[in-house]
């Protein structure tokens, strides 16, 4: 069996580098986390990666003329790791499409929203503007095109009347650390596959993703 490695991308504090480390811990993670790297030195989970025992790199995306130039040094890193998945945790840079088209359906991202409400930024500040009565996050394939390929997993909770942005933003991270192992596990495990633009889960297609609810 495929040892499934896989790089997770960060640019922060890495809480959901965090919980596939603790679901690594565990042994219930399907994928060997073999490569954890920042384009931001200072980004915390860079320490998380370490206390873990894990290989780290750091690739400034400053040091880089195009956002092209900086995703091939990316890939070839990944290369270097021999790295078959790649899941993006809170990494803040837009991939190029030749990035993406080398990892497409190898490529995952968590949404903080429950797409295709809010894609882009500052979305919990968005959905309290909004007065919108659930909210949550969403596990996809990434495609060339922002925060819109295939949704695969959606965490949902209901929006409690007096949460303000901070909250409601530490409660949808929380979600997120069960969500997204899960749907790595499902990728890894050949379970989940992407086919002709479509997330497909146990061979059918999801017309929508499987979501979960939370409280
Ligand atoms: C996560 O909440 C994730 O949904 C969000 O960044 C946070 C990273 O937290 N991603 C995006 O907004 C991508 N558009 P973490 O560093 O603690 O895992």
């Amino acid at each position: 069996m495929s040892e499934a490695r896989t790089a997770v991308l960060i640019s922060g504090t890495g809480t959901n580098l965090q919980a596939f480390i603790d679901r690594a811990a565990a042994d219930s993670l399907a994928a060997t986390l073999a490569l954890v790297l920042s384009n931001r030195g200072d980004a915390y989970g860079l320490v998380r990666a370490g206390n873990a025992g894990l290989p780290t790199a750091v690739i400034d995306h400053r040091d880089y003329a195009s956002r092209e130039a900086f995703d091939r040094e990316i890939a070839a890193r990944l290369d270097a790791h021999d790295i078959e998945f790649v899941i993006l945790a809170g990494f803040m840079r837009i991939l190029s499409p030749w990035f993406v088209g080398q990892y497409i359906g190898r490529l995952l991202n968590v949404h903080p929203a429950l797409l295709p409400l809010y894609p882009g930024l500052d979305t919990h500040r968005r959905v309290l503007d909004s007065g919108d009565r659930f909210h949550g996050s969403t596990v996809h394939f990434v495609t060339e095109e922002l925060d819109a390929g295939p949704s695969v997993l959606q965490g949902r909770l209901p929006v409690a009347p007096s949460v303000d942005a901070a909250e409601l933003a530490r409660r949808v991270q929380t979600i997120e650390h069960r969500i997204y192992p899960d749907a790595l596990n499902w990728l890894a495990s050949g379970r989940l596959r992407y086919v002709d633009g479509r997330a497909v889960l146990d061979d059918k297609v999801l017309d929508s993703p499987v979501v979960r609810e939370f409280q």
